[in-house]
């Protein structure tokens, strides 16, 4: 299979661990190991101190499927398959669900492999492009338009990445209906769930409102986890499942297996995880509200609502103007503050994605803040 290169993940190949401050990433600050054990019930904790480096089970431990089903509301544990890492889990699904001819929507800007692999396989993808100017938002009308005879997938991500967009739950049933009704299979990038701002209550999972319905989620964001690379795929239709299984095969086999027992203590400690998780982010929200106040100067933003990630727009970057990839590489030279251009995205040259789940971010705004100059 050729597969275009995946413009963000170069990007952070080259920088992420030579810089100070990584402000574009999309996780949370990662809980350590001792932290993390700390969180484990009886079992758990038994089940870590016993366990034996063989192979695993190839759909994932059943009690980590099952503590997985509990997220939703009409999943079982057999509807659970699990990855490494919800990048995994895109790779398999959509090699396994389209072939050539086929059509596929799919949000825009956006992580590249919800688009990239189903056009590797062959298929027609139309991107539905999220608006600035509409705050980013979620056109389900102008979505809905766009459905073809041949349209096999519409590829939703919510709360979205770069924008923190996440729409009203009556426009994200309303698209699931009309998914449902063409016949068309609602893909659900819902890996930063539970990460909602100021109060918004958590969407419904897309696979509990359609039968059909894929979710896609990760210990990574919202979990604050991600060096367990475990991830998964939730879905009513086993069959989807079954073909992801049978790719699986020719890519890790199986999960790690202490990244499971540890994902077992993250989820049945979530409470405590996300309370973590959202504090972090609100107290980053809290600086950058002030910031981007301060700054309008230089940039703007459109308040992301949910998720650990933004997508500010530059409008003066002192000496690199207002070219967003020569802010990022000026930035990242004098500073060590490394931030996503837009470019990574292929979206234009004017914005940036920044993250809100380092602890660090206070110190890495400063530096931006000095570096944008007076
Ligand atoms: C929308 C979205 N989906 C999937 C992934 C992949 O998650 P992971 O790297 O943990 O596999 C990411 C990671 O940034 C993401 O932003």
């Amino acid at each position: 299979m050729r597969i275009a290169d995946f413009a963000l993940e170069r990007y952070f190949a080259r920088w992420e661990f030579a810089v100070e401050h990584v402000l574009g990433a999309s996780d949370v600050e990662g809980w350590s190991m001792a932290e993390l054990l700390e969180l484990a019930d009886g079992e758990a904790r038994a089940m870590w101190n016993g366990l034996r480096l063989g192979y695993t089970e190839s759909t994932g431990h059943p009690k980590l499927r099952a503590e997985i089903a509990r997220l939703y509301d009409s999943v079982e544990a057999d509807d659970v398959l699990v990855f490494a890492g919800a990048e995994e889990a895109i790779f398999c699904l959509f090699n396994s669900s389209v072939e050539a001819g086929d059509h596929v929507i799919v949000t825009w800007p956006g992580y590249q492999s919800l688009y990239e692999v189903a056009r590797a396989a062959g298929a027609h993808v139309s991107l539905h492009a999220l608006r600035e100017e509409d705050g980013w938002s979620l056109d389900v009308d102008r979505l809905i338009r766009s459905f073809r005879p041949e349209t096999r997938l519409v590829v939703v991500n919510a709360p979205h990445n770069p924008t923190g967009m996440l729409p009203s739950e009556a426009d994200w049933r309303r698209l699931a209906a009309a998914c449902a009704e063409a016949r068309i299979r609602l893909i659900a990038d819902e890996v930063y769930r539970f990460l909602e701002h100021d109060g918004a209550a958590t969407l419904p999972a897309g696979a509990d409102l359609d039968d059909r319905a894929v979710s896609i989620g990760v210990m990574s964001k919202s979990f604050a986890l991600a060096g367990l690379r475990i991830g998964w795929l939730a879905t009513r239709d086993r069959a989807v499942l079954d073909r992801c299984a049978r790719q699986k095969d020719y890519t890790t086999i199986c999960s790690s297996a202490p990244s499971e027992v540890l994902a077992l203590i993250g989820l049945r400690a979530r409470e405590r995880v996300l309370a973590r998780s959202r504090a972090i982010v609100g107290a980053n929200l809290a600086v950058l509200d002030d910031f981007f106040a301060r700054r309008a100067d230089a940039l703007t933003w459109v308040r992301p609502e949910g998720g650990s990630i933004g997508f500010p727009r530059l409008v003066q970057g002192g000496s690199a103007g207002s070219s967003a990839e020569r802010f990022a590489a000026a930035l990242v030279e004098k500073t060590g503050v490394l931030v996503l251009p837009s470019s990574t995205f292929g979206f234009g040259d004017s914005h940036f994605r920044i993250g809100l789940g380092r602890t660090d971010l206070p110190e890495a705004i400063e530096a931006v803040d000095g570096f944008l100059g007076a």
